[in-house]
């Protein structure tokens, strides 16, 4: 009797298990990517999709879901409910839609404020297939050279140069060949970039599991046992570096990406992630970023969804039981309510909880927790300069630069963050700076004759608050003054790797984290929402920040789930598709993945068959 009881207790889990995990429609499928179309060059075509602005009759009836933000993460979340039949409205306070991926154009010069290059987007990776399916095969990238990052380490006669090769094996290789005595510390980072992203899995695996069984998994000791992922993630990036080697130099190229904090305070994984990232490749969108908002805002809108622009929300509306049911936008000094069964937020946490919810659910000590656990990220300073010249006439490629004052990161970095606000401008440890122009073989096309160049660098908010309160492109003189010593300073120091940029330039226009505020709706202004800390990685931190949060129907989406980056967003974006829809839609893509690969190999066999 218990026997059969038993039995039937564990069929009838099984085919629950088995139900959850494949039980359910995908929303992906290999029918749904069609061949790319020409590249739509008609500006007026394109702001019909990207621009279309919020009016309460344009809102479609009988929503299912609600996004707030435009970012590829709220996109992508968005595009997938979008594909399983659901009818999403996305709402942008911008007059664009994008948030990071979108572009700007001024005097005939178009820029990208939020993506330089993005990698893993080889023929069948998941990254590549996740893109495919939200644009339904219209998106295109375009790869860089294999010499895709140089770096300039110090100043005038001990200056040193180092250069980034992309490629399955050459990225190592070449790294080896310019360290020839540190080869064996070359070898165990690319073991370590090996694991890290061969187990990043298992760390968003822990914000899709019951909140309590990861925690048991961890705290038991169990999940060390299974993998050094969850506590390589804890350790800190120059821990790490020193382990390998005493050489500066080196140690500085295992952790050049710099977003905000120190290697001291950065995840060795996270670093480890960055670099890996490109190693198969580094590309960037064919016909500028705005690209990937165009073409998913057609696929959200082809499923009876909606994106529409200069919609800020300002409230997400909470009814007596706690639950999100809806948002009001700001309209002409109006308050429109629009509702809605679920609410995913991509926005941030500090937007999400410190500024939508009503107060007194703010102050609720779950939500002060969740607030805690992050603090808001540094800010970015972008110098965008236009030339009348061509990439030819200026001696410019796709090769991204990266300038450093030293080796010494963790010292740049604490050095130049303590600074005041009058010292910051003439005391930049460094920099990077690249030339979308030449990145994108369509803007000869697009915009011939003409060259462009982004220069960035992070920033204390600080030093720019004075101003917050001003109007955006009306903040007076003294902070145009301010920003451009900065600007000065940069142009200077490109030149000094580019001379023949100093006679062409025509345009130079400066952001500050005021403009990424104004503009990209980021809390202080961050370059990537909340802080990319250590802290925040700790394996138990990955799992108490969840996409699901203490207000029922209220999700989180974007960056501030996983990590920073158009790929981080993304998963974001997934791994709130998966918790919203209780369907781990990463088993759906990996199912295609398989259908992929096996009608490439059917491809490949004909192909043979028809030779012979
Ligand atoms: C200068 C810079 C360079 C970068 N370079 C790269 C790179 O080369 N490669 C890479 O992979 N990543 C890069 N990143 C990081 C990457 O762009 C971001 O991490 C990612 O795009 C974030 O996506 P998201 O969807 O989470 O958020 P976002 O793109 O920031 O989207 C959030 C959206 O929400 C909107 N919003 C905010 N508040 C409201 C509101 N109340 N109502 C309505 N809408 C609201 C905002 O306007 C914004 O559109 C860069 C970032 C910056 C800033
Ligand atoms: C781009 O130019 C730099 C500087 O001239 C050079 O070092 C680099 O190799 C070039 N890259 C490519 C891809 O040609
Ligand atoms: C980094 O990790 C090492 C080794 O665990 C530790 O000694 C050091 O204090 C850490 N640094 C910081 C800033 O946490």
């Amino acid at each position: 009797m218990w026997l059969l009881v038993l039995l039937v207790w564990f069929l009838l889990w099984a085919g629950g298990t088995y139900w959850y995990l494949f039980g359910k429609p995908s929303p992906f499928s290999l029918e749904s990517v069609r061949p790319p179309g020409p590249l739509e060059l008609d500006q007026k075509k394109r702001s019909k999709i990207l621009k279309q602005g919020f009016r309460k009759e344009k809102v479609p009836e009988n929503l299912d879901a609600i996004v707030i933000g435009s970012g590829i993460g709220g996109m992508t979340a968005a595009a997938t409910l979008a594909k399983l039949g659901k009818r999403v409205l996305v709402l942008e306070q911008h007059d664009q839609a994008g948030g990071c991926c979108h572009t700007f154009t001024e005097k005939g010069f178009e820029f990208d404020v939020g993506l330089h290059y993005i990698g893993q987007l080889h023929e069948n990776s998941l990254f590549k297939v996740i893109m495919d399916q939200i644009t339904e095969g219209q998106l295109q990238f375009v790869e860089l050279d294999k010499h895709f990052d140089t770096l300039v380490i110090g100043s005038g006669e001990k200056i040193r140069k180092y250069t980034i090769y992309s490629g399955k094996t050459e990225m190592e290789e070449h790294l080896k060949a310019q360290f020839p005595d540190d080869t064996k510390a070359v070898e165990e980072f690319f073991k370590i970039m090996k694991i890290s992203a061969s187990k990043t899995h298992l760390l968003a695996a822990l914000k899709l599991i019951p909140q309590w069984m990861a925690l048991f998994l961890l705290k038991s000791g169990i999940a060390d046992l299974c993998s050094s992922i969850f506590r390589l993630v804890g350790t800190n990036a120059t821990a790490l570096a020193n382990s390998l080697t005493s050489n500066k130099d080196l140690q500085l190229i295992f952790n050049y990406f710099f977003y905000g904090v120190p290697p001291k305070q950065s995840s060795s994984v996270i670093n480890a992630l960055l670099l890996h990232h490109y190693k198969r490749g580094a590309y960037y969108p064919k016909g500028g970023a705005s690209e990937i908002p165009f073409h998913i805002t057609k696929v959200i809108q082809k499923y009876g969804g909606r994106v529409l622009v200069r919609a800020p929300v300002n409230r997400v509306l909470v009814d007596n039981n706690g639950a999100a049911y809806g948002v009001t936008v700001k309209k002409d000094q109006e308050d429109v309510e629009v509702r809605a069964p679920v609410i995913i937020s991509n926005c941030g946490v500090f937007n999400t909880f410190q500024k939508l919810l009503p107060t007194h659910i703010q102050t609720k000590p779950e939500i002060q927790k969740r607030v805690n656990m992050m603090r808001p990220g540094r800010g970015c300073l972008l110098v965008f300069s236009g030339f009348d010249a061509t990439q030819e006439e200026l001696g410019i490629n796709s090769t991204n630069t990266w300038l450093f004052k030293s080796n010494d990161m963790d010292a740049m970095m604490d050095e130049f963050f303590s600074m005041g606000k009058d010292e910051a401008p003439d005391n930049i440890p460094m920099m990077h700076f690249t030339f979308p122009s030449a990145k994108d073989p369509t803007s000869k096309i697009r915009h011939p004759g003409k060259s462009c160049m982004t220069m960035l660098i992070i920033v204390n908010y600080e030093w720019f608050e004075e101003w917050k309160d001003t109007p955006a492109r009306k903040r007076g003189d003294d902070y145009l003054a301010y920003k451009m010593r900065f600007a000065k300073n940069l142009f200077e120091w490109a030149c000094s790797q580019f001379p023949k940029l100093r006679d062409k330039l025509v345009f130079q226009e400066v952001s500050t984290p005021l403009s990424n505020a104004h503009y990209l709706g980021s809390h202080l202004g961050a370059m990537c929402s909340a802080d990319q800390n250590l802290e925040r990685f700790q394996a138990e931190a990955i799992v108490r920040n969840r996409c699901d949060t203490p207000v029922k129907n209220l999700f989180l989406s974007g960056q501030d789930v996983f990590s920073c980056g158009i790929a981080g967003a993304l998963h974001g974006g997934l791994l709130c598709a998966s918790t919203m829809l209780k369907q781990i839609v990463y088993i759906d893509l990996m199912m295609l993945k398989k259908k992929l690969k096996r009608k490439k190999t059917r491809g490949t066999d004909e192909h043979v068959k028809k030779l012979l």
